[in-house]
């Protein structure tokens, strides 16, 4: 199934290809840099134990509320229109004190969809669908099985929990020199920290980064495929890299 959320540097067109490169058998799947979980929806269950996290909180609260408070959120973005006034109320109030974590999922749903390119930051003025329909699908694929665990942590500790032998981590940070679309801070030390704990795991991984010198020389010593797929703002080829360390 597709997301219900658009998110920049979402891995839509590229999930087959990268579902297609992951060992056969897996104890736990973890997606360290969750986004949109694209990928993690790409496939009905990934792994017995399946976690999703990200550093943004809006984020996480949303995820959390689809799977925890669904009906009750998909009632409060039913109060919404897309229009430009609703996105700069909600871009001035979402951060405010005194809102639920239920009605501010729901400004953070809709914030994302009519905002230009999901940016979060520019209306987008488009007539996007902005229905929590899908939500319900979303919700029963968050329970599947032991249900998706969902966590709010910097990747390095995220991958010191959970690292053994049997895991998977899927990981899909921040691109070299495209860091500032993001609202978590993510720098240079960002990138070395990633690689020294990648380095280090019990576990397998399979990484997604732009094509960049910097990053192939960081990665020298795993395997490298290149890949590309359609930009969602330029429109042009992009150029994008696999890593892995099986
Ligand atoms: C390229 S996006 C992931 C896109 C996702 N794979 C998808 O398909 O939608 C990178 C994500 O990393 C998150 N992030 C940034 N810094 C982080 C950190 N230190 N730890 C965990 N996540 C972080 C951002 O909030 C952003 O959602």
């Amino acid at each position: 199934m597709k997301s219900f959320i658009p998110w920049i540097g979402g891995k839509s067109l590229l999930a087959n290809k990268i579902i297609a490169m992951f060992p056969e058998k897996i104890d736990r799947y973890i997606e360290v840099f969750g986004g949109g979980g694209s990928v993690l929806f790409a496939k009905e269950k990934h792994a017995p134990l399946e976690v999703y996290n990200d550093a943004n909180g809006h984020l996480v609260n949303l995820f959390r509320c689809i799977r925890f408070h669904r009906e009750e959120l998909q009632r409060e973005i039913s109060g919404y229109i897309n229009a430009r006034e609703v996105f700069e109320d909600i871009r001035t109030q979402i951060d405010m004190r005194g809102f639920t974590d239920i009605q501010r999922a729901a400004m953070f749903y809709i914030m994302i969809k009519i905002s230009y390119g999901a940016d979060g930051r520019t209306y987008g003025c488009n007539k996007k669908n902005i229905s929590p329909d899908y939500l319900s699908a979303i919700e029963k694929r968050l329970k599947t099985g032991a249900g998706v665990v969902i966590e709010h942590k910097d990747f390095e500790n995220l991958i010191k929990v959970y690292d053994r032998p049997g895991a998977l981590f899927y990981c899909d940070p921040p691109y070299h020199k495209t860091e500032k679309y993001y609202d978590a801070e993510f720098n240079e030390t960002d990138h070395e920290r990633l690689n020294a704990c990648l380095q280090a795991i019990k576990g397998k991984f399979v990484l997604s980064y732009n094509d960049d010198e910097y990053i192939r020389e960081m990665y020298k010593d795993f395997n490298i495929t290149a890949v590309s797929r359609q930009n969602n703002l330029s429109r042009g080829e992009y150029k994008e890299l696999i890593i892995t360390n099986y």
